[in-house]
């Protein structure tokens, strides 16, 4: 247990390890450094991203999780880390802990039951090495003289805790609302270590005009493509623009100003299909034909938008081929992003250059260390960001 004295001011606390942020990365952490460690979070709860993530469900790896599902400015930082603790370590504790789970898609695996037998699981691993967690706890300060000292108010009550080792699992920015404070950005600035410059991920995109409102609820099979990368999975159409996982991945590489790609049917030769169906529906309305290859919503959306009117019989091939090509390369530039208020991620954050990636200790600043979505490593959807939550914690765990 960590050891407190009274001061004439400030109550004073000793502990070998201080974790700020009880997420997924700051109880991993925990339950894997040494004795004398202590947590603090200012939230009610611990783990309130967990508690909300996957639906309720917490998607909490992804069976094929690698470092080429992760962005980062140093693509190779996040190997290490990874290889050390893999999902399938992370499997076997939910196994060892008798949590139900199942595989969804695309190696996504969930809860059958609820996110909080994941929290339930680190709360126990924690209480296993006997780690401290202190809730509604801000943080006023933080200074380092031959230890770290955080200035801290517990209940409202003033504290310093002193430590030998900090590690900061304050998370990124996204969604305020759930207690997201950008604080890790703040502290790695005070302590001389780059930013890369945080932006939302995994985030709607919006469109200044109206233009997706007729069309809100309609999902379509796609591929999206933003930048180099392209991602095979739903883009759903909202009042304010485009959402749903394509759509979320493709954010994640999408930069303002730029354009990005869907292919409304992927699955499908748009030109062969429609030309192959002249002889036999040829006095179809030509939306009416198109609407047996993409959502009819949209095929009716279409029509109107790009006035495709007309028998399918009066389509000349060239006419066809156009068409076919403007829906395998819908390109379309965004106005901008739901940004944080929405967003599941943060990417950027603490430059991996100042970091090692064995134990996410500062270079710079020994006993300092970074883990989870605080660092500049973000995964894609599909239980990438837990697995990196996992596997950062761990490692920094070790090294404590
Ligand atoms: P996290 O944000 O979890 O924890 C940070 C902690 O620090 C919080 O407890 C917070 O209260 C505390 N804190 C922040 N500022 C503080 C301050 N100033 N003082 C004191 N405490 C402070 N990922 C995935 O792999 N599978 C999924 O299913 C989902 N689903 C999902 C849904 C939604 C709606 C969101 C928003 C996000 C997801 N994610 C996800 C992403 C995932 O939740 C995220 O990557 C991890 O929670 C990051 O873990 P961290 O521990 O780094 O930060």
């Amino acid at each position: 247990m960590p050891s407190r004295t009274n001061q004439d001011k400030w109550d004073l606390m000793f502990v070998n390890t201080l974790i700020l942020g009880a997420g997924a990365a700051g109880m991993m952490a925990a339950a894997h450094a040494g004795p004398n460690t202590l947590v603090i979070d200012h939230a009610k709860l611990p783990g309130e991203k967990i508690r909300i993530s996957g639906g309720g469900r917490c998607n909490f790896t992804n069976l094929y999780a690698g470092p080429e599902n992760f962005l980062s400015q140093n693509p190779h930082f996040a190997k290490s880390a990874l290889s050390r603790y893999t999902q399938w370590d992370f499997i076997d504790l939910v196994v060892q802990h008798g949590i139900p789970y199942h595989e969804k898609t695309l190696g996504q695996l969930f809860c059958d039951t609820s996110a909080k037998d994941i929290i339930a699981l680190l709360q126990a691993e924690m209480a296993k090495v006997g780690a401290t967690l202190w809730l509604k706890t801000d943080i006023t300060d933080i200074r380092k003289t031959d230890a770290f000292e955080v200035l801290a108010a517990k209940d409202g009550e003033p504290i310093t805790i002193r430590a030998n080792n900090l590690i900061v699992a304050t998370g990124g920015k996204s969604i305020p609302k759930m207690g997201a404070t950008g604080l890790a950005y703040s502290i790695a600035e005070q302590f001389g270590l780059n930013i890369i410059t945080p932006r939302p991920g995994l985030v709607p995109l919006t469109f200044t005009d109206d233009r997706f409102k007729p069309l809100a609820g309609t999902a379509l099979p796609s591929t999206v493509t933003a930048g180099a990368t392209t991602f095979e999975e739903a883009t759903l159409f909202t009042h304010r623009g485009l959402s749903g996982p394509a759509i979320l991945q493709a954010s994640s590489y999408w930069r303002e100003g730029e354009p990005i790609e869907i292919n409304c049917a992927s699955q499908t030769d748009i030109f062969d299909y429609l030309k192959s169906r002249k002889t036999t529906e040829g006095r179809k309305d030509i939306s009416t034909v198109l609407a047996q290859v993409i959502p009819q919503r949209l095929a009716s959306y279409l029509a109107e938008a790009w006035t495709l009117d007309g028998n399918l019989a009066d389509w000349s091939d060239a006419r066809l081929i156009d068409l076919a090509q403007d829906l395998h390369h819908w390109t379309l530039t965004p106005s901008g992003s739901e940004g944080y208020r929405t967003a599941e991620v943060t990417l950027g954050g603490v430059d991996t250059a100042d970091l090692n990636s064995k134990t996410m200790e500062a270079k710079s600043v020994p006993g300092l260390y970074f883990v989870g979505e605080a660092v500049d490593v973000t995964g894609w959807l599909g239980g990438y960001n837990f697995q990196w939550a996992w596997s950062s914690g761990w490692v920094a765990g070790q090294a404590n």
